[in-house]
């Protein structure tokens, strides 16, 4: 709800009230915008229940609350319309200084939350030693940009990268480690290993092939969780080997995460298991220690247990994530956790969550969401792999986005005969790339499954990142083309309403404030990103109706500060959603 929706909506239910009495304080006024310009731009819908209420004809409730409705300053006279709906439309002038009051303003007049609070952000959160993979990709960037629209209103973000660093597969690296590497675990220094990942599948059938090899394994397990030096310098050793690869991927991305990893939360994991014990919820299950779940049965029909210490004694991950809930709530002082995963984690949560309630660890004021999101699958709508059935290494994804947007780029310059510096078309081609791969997943409702295409997320049509930028750099290129310089613009270019193409954009473009609180609720950055393409669509309706650096002052800097105001508005838009803007492409 925006600023003008507000006021409407109070100067309505006043209206109400002064019309029907002080026992309708409160009624819902039902404000909602209309899609059609012919019943202007707001409608307001109470006279239809309010008269089965009151036993009155609904035109006639509608006509008295008119009777006693002052929105003079915002807009012309209301009108009743059909059976009694209370059409309103905005006064140019409204409109005008609405937009007059957003051009001096940096954010473009999306208000800072009102109530603004401590929110803990956990996306990305790869495996140490494993494949970062497409479905981590997908959580950096859903999560990335979800971190920043509640940075852009105001509230104090912690970005948490809860990596898999913990866990018996480190028993096994780290044998194989003294195996291959002897000389690492004596050494100060950090050693290149490699390929981590080849690193884990050696391990791995070293591990499976040889009883005496799981057996040093396991003692390597003991070692690392009693804390011996040897053991853990090993264990570190993996973990910076790891942080390396996947900082990389961040740095392409512009991704920033503080790493707390799941091995933080040791300390904190034999009083969780203690505290369920007292709070009356644990029970014992062929050994293990587990709390079973409300509602969750299996197919026999029984409850399912969300097991917090297994049969050997050792903790699991929902122990952890038990662990991280109250710490991130005791001592960060966090009111809402969100976790970016992969939509199949749901379940995992849903037991956490639950456990976390019925032993009263969160309090009324907090709140606790999983944000899950679908599959990456390939174009023939299969799991992600490459040609010869590998999975797909995110560097290597990334990489052939930018080699792709360059190779675009070359085609079409080739063609205009235009020559560019090697500086340009590197700088191009890797934003364009990078850009495309986080639009492309962001544009998505991110609850169903993606398609990943390499042509479609590079396509100059459609909803895309290169037609998104496109729009921008070609209003650039407007103010290029005139010799204006925008920055200089300050909000006494005076901008006119005329032509419907003027007010269809203005009244997009005083929306974002809007749109910015949806997904700021709902955590669906796609929202956004369909504002944005409406956004270009609408300036793009407007550019072919209403010329601009040939028209006649005062429309001419009206105009342009149109121009300026849809560049503005993509900007800020797109960098929310982690994309840069190129002046020209
Ligand atoms: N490391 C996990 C994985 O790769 C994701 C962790 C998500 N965060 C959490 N608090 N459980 O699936």
């Amino acid at each position: 709800m925006n600023v003008t929706q507000e006021q409407l909506k109070l100067k309505v239910e006043q209206a109400t009230v002064a019309a029907f009495g002080a026992e309708l304080a409160g009624t819902d006024v039902m404000l909602v915008s209309t899609n059609n310009p012919k019943f202007g731009d707001y409608q307001a819908n109470l006279a239809l229940p309010l008269a089965k209420k009151l036993k009155q004809q609904p035109r006639a409730v509608a006509q008295a609350i008119v009777d006693k409705l002052d929105v003079s300053d915002i807009c012309e006279a209301p009108e009743i319309a059909g059976p009694g709906f209370i059409n309103l439309r905005l006064k140019t002038e409204y409109l005008e200084a609405q937009l007059s009051a957003i051009q001096a303003d940096e954010r473009l007049g999306v208000p800072i939350s009102q109530h603004p609070k401590r929110e803990i952000v956990d996306f990305s959160s790869p495996n140490i030693a494993k494949e970062m993979h497409v479905g981590h990709l997908r959580s950096t960037i859903i999560g990335d940009s979800i971190a920043r629209i509640l940075e852009f209103k105001g509230h104090d973000v912690l970005r948490l990268n809860h990596v898999g660093d913990w866990g018996t597969q480190f028993g096994m690296l780290i044998t194989y480690l003294r195996e291959v590497y002897p000389e690492a675990l004596t050494t100060a220094n950090a050693l290149d290993i490699g390929d981590l990942v080849d690193f884990y599948k050696k391990a791995k059938a070293r591990f499976d092939a040889d009883e005496k090899f799981q057996e040093i394994a396991r003692s390597e397990v003991v070692r690392l969780q009693a804390g011996a030096e040897d053991t853990t310098h090993a264990w570190k050793l993996l973990c910076e080997q790891s942080r390396k690869e996947f900082q990389i991927i961040y740095d392409l991305l512009d991704i920033n995460l503080t790493e707390r990893g799941e091995s933080f939360y040791n300390p904190y994991l034999k009083a969780v298991v203690e505290d369920l014990e007292k709070a009356g919820l644990l029970e014992e299950s062929d050994g293990a220690k587990v709390v079973f779940l409300e509602g969750f049965t299996n197919k026999e029909g029984k409850p399912l247990p969300l097991i917090v210490q297994k049969t050997d004694g050792g903790y699991n991950y929902a122990t952890t994530d038990l662990a991280a809930l109250r710490q991130r709530i005791q001592k960060e002082g966090a009111k809402r956790l969100i976790y970016v995963t992969d939509a199949g984690q749901a379940n995992h949560f849903a037991g956490v969550f639950q456990v976390a309630r019925r032993a009263e660890w969160i309090p009324d004021d907090v709140e606790i969401v999983h944000v899950p999101f679908g599959l990456v699958l390939g174009e023939d709508g299969k799991k992600f792999k490459t040609r010869s059935g590998d999975t797909v290494r995110l560097r290597d994804l990334l990489d052939e986005a930018v080699t792709r947007s360059r190779n675009d780029l070359e085609t079409r310059l080739k063609e205009s005969g235009n020559n560019e510096t090697e500086e340009f078309i590197a700088n191009t081609s890797k934003v364009v790339g990078i850009s495309a791969v986080k639009y492309a997943d962001l544009s998505q409702n991110r609850t169903t499954d993606y398609k990943f295409s390499f042509d479609r997320m590079l396509s100059l049509k459609g909803n895309t990142a290169p037609y998104m930028l496109y729009a921008y750099a070609r209003v650039k290129s407007i103010g290029r083309e005139g010799n204006i310089d925008f920055s200089k613009f300050g909000a006494d270019a005076k901008i006119l309403l005329r032509e419907e193409s003027e007010f269809t954009l203005a009244k997009h473009i005083l929306q974002l404030g809007e749109v910015i609180n949806t997904v700021e609720q709902e955590l669906l950055p796609n929202r956004l990103c369909e504002y944005l393409y409406d956004l270009s669509d609408k300036y793009n309706k407007f550019y072919e109706n209403c010329p601009v650096l040939k028209s006649e002052e005062p429309v001419r800097t009206s105009r342009l500060a149109l121009c300026d105001l849809t560049a503005r508005t993509l900007k800020l838009g797109l960098s929310l959603l982690g994309i840069q803007v190129l002046e020209r492409m």
